[in-house]
């Protein structure tokens, strides 16, 4: 069988993050321009091809598999695609699950939950209505709340991913953890990172999570925990909410010295790193007539180059982002 992935600095490769789409029907400020470019369709991996790929990864060790965007729902018969890799569960992959925006959750949680995916994350910032508008730049938050709730029906685990900005759902956060946990779902932190220009300067917004948690700590209980997802975030048992909170510290508190992840683009690009330029065409390959051997090397060149951290900073106003490219690319 096909040489695991392990890249130079001894990490070895177990989540791949698959874009399916950089297409999305919202326009959070901190993600993307009002007016977003986005890749001509003719560009974008056919359904087969990003099943092909998930199976090429998967042979090469990778035991969890989420698929991103944009909004992987706004994409047509996505769900053949979770079909199609969900019969994989068991015969070497132990996890599929999605990275959603919740406005099309409900129509497609109870395929989703068919098809063998058992946990979801949705990203939600706000609850005001107002606000969600504001933020999302689309009034769409009864949608994403009716698809939690519909997620939740169907069975599935939700965790709430909610991006801290300063000046815009910095006092809302506690109301956030308490309702969420209410309701039975995680819910995580993230710091906003510097990817993509956007109308403003994320430097206005950033909050780091250290200061976020001081806060939460003159309020509740926070109790450090060992539970780990396979992801990024690192988490805190909060004894008066009866849940768990994670926190996504790229810029406080790097973690990179664990990475477990790469990321392919809804074009078959090969990121290495959410933080770095460096990749490998994976649809040439796929494309190429001896598909197999340009697969086997386009990953072993792509083991060689993953760099060892990423380097965001978002410390001075005015400054451009680290990287020219969104986050909706890459799907984080
Ligand atoms: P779990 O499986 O629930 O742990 O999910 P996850 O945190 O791996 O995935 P999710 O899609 O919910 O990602 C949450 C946030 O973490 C997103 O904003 C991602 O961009 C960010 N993230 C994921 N992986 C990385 C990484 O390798 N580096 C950085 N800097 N951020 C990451
Ligand atoms: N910084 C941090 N998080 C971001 N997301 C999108 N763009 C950024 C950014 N620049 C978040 C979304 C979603 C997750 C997948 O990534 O809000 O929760
Ligand atoms: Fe891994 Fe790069 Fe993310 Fe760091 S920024 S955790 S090295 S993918």
């Amino acid at each position: 069988s096909p040489a695991p992935l392990i890249d130079r600095f001894a990490r070895h490769i177990t989540y791949l993050r698959m874009s399916v789409t950089d297409r999305c029907d919202l326009r959070c400020a901190y993600c993307m321009p009002e007016r977003m470019e986005f890749l001509p369709r003719a560009e974008v991996l056919t359904l087969e091809e990003l099943h092909k790929l998930a199976l090429a990864f998967i042979a090469r060790g990778v035991r969890k598999l989420r698929l991103t965007g944009g909004e992987p729902l706004v994409r047509r018969d996505m769900i053949e695609l979770v079909r199609a890799i969900g019969r994989e569960l068991g015969h070497g992959l132990d996890e599929l699950t999605m990275t959603t925006n919740g406005t099309r959750l409900a129509e497609f949680a109870d395929d989703l939950a068919a098809a063998g995916v058992r946990r979801i994350n949705v990203s939600l910032d706000t609850r005001d209505r107002q606000g969600f508008a504001r933020l999302a730049r689309r009034d769409c938050l009864p949608q994403v709340l009716e698809g939690i709730a519909a997620a939740k029906a169907a069975g599935l685990k939700v965790k709430i991913n909610t991006v801290a900005l300063k000046g815009v759902n910095e006092a809302e956060i506690p109301d956030l953890i308490a309702w969420a946990h209410a309701e039975g779902h995680e819910l995580t932190l993230i710091e906003v990172m510097p990817l993509g220009e956007v109308e403003g300067d994320r430097f206005d917004h950033y909050l780091p999570l250290d200061a976020v948690r001081r806060d939460l700590e003159s309020r509740w209980t926070l109790t450090p925990s060992d539970a780990r997802s396979g992801g990024p975030a690192r988490y805190v048992d909060i004894a008066e909410t009866g849940g768990r909170l994670g926190l996504i510290t790229p810029l406080t508190g790097n973690f990179c010295e664990g990475c477990n992840r790469v990321r392919v683009t809804a074009t078959g690009q090969l990121f290495m790193c959410l933080g770095g330029e460096g990749k490998v065409d994976l649809r040439a390959a796929l494309r190429s007539d001896d598909a197999d051997s340009a697969l086997a090397n386009a990953f072993a060149r792509a083991m060689g180059e993953k760099p060892e951290r990423h380097g965001f900073v978002i410390d001075r106003p005015g400054a451009a982002p680290a990287l020219a490219r969104h986050m909706s690319m890459t799907g984080g």
